[in-house]
């Protein structure tokens, strides 16, 4: 799949995040094994522990919808009215662990600016030495 269309995914997922709080704003789109796209915003809440980053939003809608192997996700986030800087949004600690859960280590991350202006990862880079279900058998 063409990075730049998941990219542009994620953008126009950007557009819904609820980000009233940090004023941080992300958008993803995770493309599934089978082909299908889900995509997800962050979600703030006044008590702020209670807020769901665009990630786990995205990766939450597909489990849920019977999606359980992820190649790619895309992701866009900035601070409001800094849509034109350089630096990218990388996913936190939590939302890598959790991609690490349906994926295997070559999950392609793509941390976006513009559907031109791009760095890609894979998930073994972010999260080197993860904790799996292979710790509990
Ligand atoms: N956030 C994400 O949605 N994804 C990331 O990769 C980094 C952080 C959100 C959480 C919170 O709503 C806001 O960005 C500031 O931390």
């Amino acid at each position: 799949m063409d990075s730049s269309f998941l990219i542009k995914q994620a953008i126009e997922a950007q557009g819904q995040a609820y980000a009233p709080y940090s004023r941080f704003r992300v958008g993803a789109a995770l493309l599934c094994a089978d082909g299908s796209i889900y995509t997800g915003c962050n979600v703030e809440n006044a008590a702020y522990s209670a807020a769901n980053c665009a990630e786990r939003t995205a990766v939450f809608k597909a489990v849920s919808e019977g999606r359980r192997r992820f190649l790619a996700i895309a992701i866009a986030g900035n601070l409001e009215g800094r849509e034109n800087e350089r630096e990218l949004c990388a996913p936190c600690g939590v939302c890598r662990q959790v991609l690490s859960e349906f994926s295997d280590g070559d999950l392609r991350v793509i941390l976006a600016r513009s559907e031109t202006k791009y760095e890609e990862y894979t998930l073994k880079e972010l999260l080197p030495l993860q904790f799996s279900r292979n710790n509990l058998q």
